[in-house]
Formats: structure tokens, C-alpha cells, sequence
């Protein structure tokens, strides 16, 4: 793990943020209209949807989604590997992962312990790689979030999921190797108790926790990841060394899709449970007013961001900047993307239009992996493959 700071400093991203720095914002673009349904060269194609039956024993649950994801997954692990061994060409970095991380596996709470064992078994990783790549989606998701409510309190609750920075720029094709790596990972879960559905999410295969998932008629939620001076990744490194008060974010948000019983009960839950890094967190109930960013430290909520349709806030949108700050200069995706919002205006809110807000470019870039569209009746999911021809912007 020491050595993901050191990636930031590798040459293809120092020159991206050169050229970046230079010419400031040259990759954004007009709203996009009338891009939905999902067609053209930023549209990559839709994603499987699998059953993950609860009833099943937690190490049997993702068996059926290893047979058929585990070459994909080999790859991107080996593609981490590969770049873990670049700056330490010893090889002592995979062996560490490989004899001291599946050790504390065993320490995870239940479920998750054995999940992460059923996977490794299936689909033949060894499970300290198993465990790395489910904290890396902690670490490395860069995303934008939004819920809205349009006039008739009609809530909707879409994100693009940007994922793969700095892990590896490919040359030849202008792409990230890794969010390229990603997309055939990409599935839509439905989670069954008895047969019926619980939550559904969109994943990567391999991954336990959630990023964007839905309770049917009660709440919407979506994680983003916040970089963080206050404690940041300290609590991961104290996990690392045994301290086990703060929860991973993916078992959090997993938790609270799997038992939470309202968008109340859900909010509380996200903003009071001691995590492991800070966090944003997107909810969206069922009744007007009900959406909110909640802004995490590791210990304590630090905002709570509602919807509020008397005084005009009709939207939340979150990227991974607080509210109350400005976002990195070279990475402005809060702009345009409300620009976007506000332009369409409560009057045309919808899935689609929010579609075209996504589909806009930098909110759309060179990470993007999907686009997923929420609903909380029926827990309604819609999850398409994204692309970002050039030019565009690189995050
Ligand atoms: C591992 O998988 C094999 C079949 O793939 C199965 O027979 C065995 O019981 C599994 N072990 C565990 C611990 O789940
Ligand atoms: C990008 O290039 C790599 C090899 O450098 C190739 O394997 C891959 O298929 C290319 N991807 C696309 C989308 O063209
Ligand atoms: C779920 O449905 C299948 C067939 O559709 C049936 O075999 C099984 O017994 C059902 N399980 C439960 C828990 O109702
Ligand atoms: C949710 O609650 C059930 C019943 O108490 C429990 O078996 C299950 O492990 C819980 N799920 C998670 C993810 O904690
Ligand atoms: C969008 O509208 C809100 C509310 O009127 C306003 O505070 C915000 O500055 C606008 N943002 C942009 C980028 O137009
Ligand atoms: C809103 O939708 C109506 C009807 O579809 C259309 O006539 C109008 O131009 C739209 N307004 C905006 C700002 O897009």
C-alpha cells in the first residue's frame, strides 16, 4: 500500500497535469441534449444482471457471478500487480498481500470474511488480492452524484462512476488501462432474501461492498470518495496494523442497503458510524425533500446537505470536493455539471435529461466507466457502459 503515493509522481500523469496546467479547461463542451436512450460513440453498451441469493451461505453467494466474471478479474488484478512490481521490483509487495493480508481476512466482520473467502475459492485469486481489490474501489473512485426532485416529487438519483486514476495511462490509445479493464467487469446485482428483492446495486464483479445501490420504495444511495487531509487514509493503516473500531465504506453502505428500514434509518446509520477513510454519501428517499449529501470525516459527519424545495434546492450533486470549498482547478466537474442541472431546470428533470447531464463533457471523461439511473419505485436501475472519445478530458 506504501506505494500508491508514489504513483502520482508516475511520468504519463505528470505530463497529463503539465498539459492540463498549461491550457486550462479545454476539454469541456456545451450541455448535451437528447442523448438518451444511450447510442453513439460515447455509449459502450449495457451490462448483465446477476442474483445474489442471500439465503445462500455467505462463501457460496458470488459463485455463480465467479464463473463467469473470474478471467476479467484476473486481468485487472494482474494489471495491479504489474504496477505494484514496477516500483517495487522485488516482488515483496505481492507477497506481502498474498501471506500477511489474507490473514486478516479472518478479522473482517460477518459476512464479509466469508464472502471475500467464497470469491478467492471461486474464482482461484488468492484472497489477499481478493481483499486489495475491494479496498482499492474505496480508494479510487472518482465519481459525480446527483439526486433530484422534479415537480411533481418525483425524486431520481443517477451517477457517472469514474474509476482507474492514475493507474496506468495507455499511450497508444489515449485511455486509462485499468478503467478500460473495468467495463466487462461492470453487472447489476439483485440481492434476494426468499426470493424477493432486498437491494439491487451496480458493481464490479469481485467487489462486496456498494458504491450505487437501491432499496426498492424506500431509498436511493451512491458513495463518493473524498480525499482527505483529516485523517484520510491513516484509519486504513491503522486497520492494516489491527485497530478495529472504524468499518470499511463498502460495508457500510452494503449494511445499510442490506437492513436499513428508511431513508431515515439510512441516514443515521451513514452519518454516525465511525469509517475507516472520510466519505461522501448520496441519499434518496421516496418523498419530496427527501435527498441529502452527507459529508463524512472518519469520526463524525461534517455537513449535511438536504434537499430543500421551498428555498429552490431542487438538486444535490456531489463530485469529490466539499460543498463548501472550491473544487480542484484541474478537476471541475461541479460546475459544469450543475451549469448543466440548472439550464434544464426542475420543470425537465428526468432520467434522461439527467442523462444528458452525465453524458456531458468533463462530467463525462476518460474515467468513466458507467452511468447508472435510479429510481426508488420498484427500485427502477438502468447502468450503460460509457466511452469518452477525444477529445476529452483524462478525469
Ligand atoms: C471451494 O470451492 C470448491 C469448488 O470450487 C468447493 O468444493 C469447496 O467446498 C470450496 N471451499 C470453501 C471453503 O468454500
Ligand atoms: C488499446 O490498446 C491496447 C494495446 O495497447 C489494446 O489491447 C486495446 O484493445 C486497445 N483498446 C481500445 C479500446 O482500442
Ligand atoms: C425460489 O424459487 C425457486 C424456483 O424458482 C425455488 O426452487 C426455491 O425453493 C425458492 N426459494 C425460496 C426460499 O422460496
Ligand atoms: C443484515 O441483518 C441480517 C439479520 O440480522 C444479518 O444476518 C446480515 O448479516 C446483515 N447484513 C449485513 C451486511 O450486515
Ligand atoms: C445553479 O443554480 C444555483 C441555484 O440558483 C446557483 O446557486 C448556482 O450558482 C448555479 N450554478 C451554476 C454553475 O450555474
Ligand atoms: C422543457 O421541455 C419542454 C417540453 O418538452 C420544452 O418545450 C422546453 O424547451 C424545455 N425547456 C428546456 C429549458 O429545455
Amino acid at each position: 500500500m506504501a506505494g500508491w503515493g508514489r504513483e502520482l509522481l508516475s511520468p504519463a500523469a505528470l505530463l497529463i497535469v503539465a498539459q492540463l496546467v498549461w491550457a486550462p479547461d479545454p476539454y469541456g463542451e456545451e450541455c448535451r441534449s437528447k442523448t438518451y436512450p444511450p447510442s453513439g460513440p460515447t455509449f459502450k453498451g449495457n451490462v448483465p444482471t446477476y442474483v445474489i441469493n442471500l439465503d445462500l451461505p455467505p462463501s457460496k453467494r458470488w459463485d455463480n457471478l465467479m464463473h463467469d466474471k473470474k478471467t476479467e478479474l484476473k486481468t485487472v488484478v494482474q494489471n495491479i500487480k504489474d504496477i505494484a512490481n514496477t516500483f517495487f521490483p522485488s516482488g515483496k509487495v505481492v507477497d506481502i498481500v498474498d501471506n500477511k493480508i489474507a490473514r486478516l481476512t479472518a478479522t473482517l466482520p460477518y459476512p464479509f470474511n466469508e464472502e471475500l473467502q467464497g470469491i478467492a475459492n471461486s474464482s482461484g485469486i488468492p484472497l489477499g488480492e481478493i481483499v486489495i481489490f475491494n479496498i482499492f474501489y474505496e480508494i479510487f473512485t472518482v465519481c459525480t452524484s446527483i439526486v433530484a426532485e422534479d415537480k411533481t416529487g418525483k425524486l431520481y438519483h443517477a451517477r457517472n462512476l469514474d474509476f482507474g486514476l492514475f493507474l496506468g495511462w495507455d499511450v497508444k490509445n489515449n485511455s486509462w488501462t485499468l478503467t478500460r479493464e473495468l467495463k466487462p467487469l461492470v453487472v447489476n446485482l439483485d440481492f434476494q432474501r426468499n426470493n424477493k428483492t432486498v437491494f439491487k446495486s451496480t458493481n464490479f464483479a469481485g467487489y462486496i461492498g456498494m458504491v450505487s445501490g437501491v432499496k426498492p420504495d424506500l431509498f436511493t444511495l451512491t458513495m463518493n470518495e473524498r480525499f482527505s487531509l483529516d485523517g484520510g487514509y491513516v484509519g486504513i493503516f491503522e486497520w492494516f496494523l489491527g485497530r478495529r473500531d472504524g468499518m470499511w465504506m463498502g460495508f457500510l453502505t452494503r449494511t445499510v442497503l442490506e437492513n436499513a428500514t428508511s431513508y431515515q434509518d439510512a441516514k443515521d446509520k451513514l452519518a454516525k458510524t465511525r469509517l475507516l477513510a472520510p466519505a461522501y454519501f448520496i441519499l434518496g428517499g421516496k418523498n419530496s425533500g427527501e435527498g441529502c449529501v452527507i459529508t463524512r470525516s472518519r469520526t463524525a459527519s461534517l455537513d449535511i446537505w438536504d434537499l430543500d424545495i421551498k428555498k429552490g434546492t431542487w438538486y444535490v450533486l456531489e463530485t469529490n470536493y466539499d460543498r463548501w470549498k472550491p473544487p480542484l482547478i484541474l478537476d471541475n466537474r461541479r460546475t459544469p455539471a450543475m451549469k448543466c442541472l440548472n439550464q434544464t431546470m426542475q420543470e425537465n428533470i428526468s432520467l434522461p435529461t439527467i442523462y444528458d447531464v452525465l453524458s456531458t463533457k468533463p462530467v463525462l471523461n476518460k474515467l468513466t466507466v458507467c452511468t447508472t439511473l435510479m429510481e426508488v419505485y420498484n427500485g427502477h436501475t438502468e447502468t450503460y457502459l460509457r466511452e469518452c472519445p477525444d477529445p476529452c478530458s483524462p478525469w
